[in-house]
């Protein structure tokens, strides 16, 4: 049976609207209705129905927790529904890597969850979002896609490894290590590797049911880097302000100035969970073992912020 595709709208530039042809623009303008209209092929690509529903319409810069939280709760609605075979999530460009790490470590991966964006708006001389738009339905309505995947510029990027790397190219996202898991090309979808990719199990979906997740504040944490000519005081503060947890873009394999380490070990002695991840774009650090502190599992900073987040509230 033809399942019905879900699309949930969040903002960003593929809804951002400006002067015809110019470069300037204000992000989440357009009604997400109205980025799905007119894009021919999008409602055969969709499958028996398409369902558009509009859960923020923000630049994703400003993304938060609540948006957070609403588009977990309406992707895992949609999941549960027998007729529906996959979401696609327009969002903006600049966080759309955290988005998808955090439904990642959250959905049920049976279905495709496949987010998409935009570098230039709407109101482009030559926009990048309805083609972008269209690759991420068909790959949410192809029966071997499966977990939550970006799709941008013709490639399908996991949420473990991608990231936006470049600030004005179409081009702008990577998979730095692994590559991307595939392309869509000429309207097919075209895996890298002989098997697609496989459902992992999200560490932290009995989260979506809690109180802790579902009502009020979550626990912060933030991110400090290492770099040169740094020192404690930093840390320091945000301990006294209540922080919860710590994530330390350390420089090179997870090494840190010794003036922001010593303040580390206090933070940590206080209770503060902290993890180390490196600056570094690529590769990933030795694990790190008999110290006060975790390393951040080969994420990037942003990334093991949100696993430490859901850590702390799984806790
Ligand atoms: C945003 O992230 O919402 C604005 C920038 C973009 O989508 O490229």
């Amino acid at each position: 049976m033809n399942k019905k595709t879900v699309i949930l709208g969040t903002g960003g530039t593929i809804a951002g609207t400006g002067a015809a042809g110019s470069h300037t623009y204000t992000a989440a303008q357009l009604a997400t209705e109205d980025l799905v209209r007119g894009i021919p092929g999008l409602a055969q690509a969709a499958g028996a129905d398409l369902v558009i529903e509009e859960v923020a319409r923000i630049d994703s810069k400003d993304m938060n927790h609540a948006v957070w939280r609403r588009l977990a709760q309406r992707c895992m609605v949609h999941l549960a529904d027998p007729r529906v075979g996959g979401i696609v999530i327009t969002h903006g460009t600049d966080t759309i890597e955290e988005t998808a790490w955090l439904l990642h470590e959250l959905l049920p991966a049976d279905k495709p969850v496949v987010l998409t964006c935009a570098m230039r708006p709407a109101t482009a001389l030559v926009p990048d979002g309805p083609q972008n738009l269209l690759d991420a339905v068909r790959l949410a309505s192809h029966p071997q896609a499966r977990g939550v995947l970006v799709c941008a510029l013709g490639s399908i990027h996991g949420a473990r490894d991608v990231s936006k790397v470049h600030p004005q190219r179409l081009n702008a996202f990577a998979s730095l290590d692994g590559g991307p898991l595939g392309w869509v090309e000429g309207g097919q979808v075209r895996w890298a590797h002989a098997a697609p990719p496989s459902a992992a199990t999200a560490r932290q979906g009995a989260l979506l049911q809690a109180p802790v997740f579902t009502d009020g504040a979550w626990p912060r944490v933030e991110i400090v880097m290492s770099h040169a000519g740094c020192d404690g005081a930093l840390v320091d503060w945000m301990v006294a302000g209540g922080v919860r947890g710590i994530v330390v873009g350390a420089t090179g394999n997870a090494t840190l100035h010794h003036e922001l380490e010593a303040a580390l070990r206090r933070a940590a002695q206080a209770g503060v969970a902290v993890r180390i991840a490196s600056r570094c774009p690529l590769g990933r650090t030795a694990a790190i073992t008999g110290e006060l502190w975790r390393d951040a599992d080969g994420l990037s900073p942003v990334k093991a912020r949100i696993s430490l987040m859901l850590e702390l509230m799984a806790a």
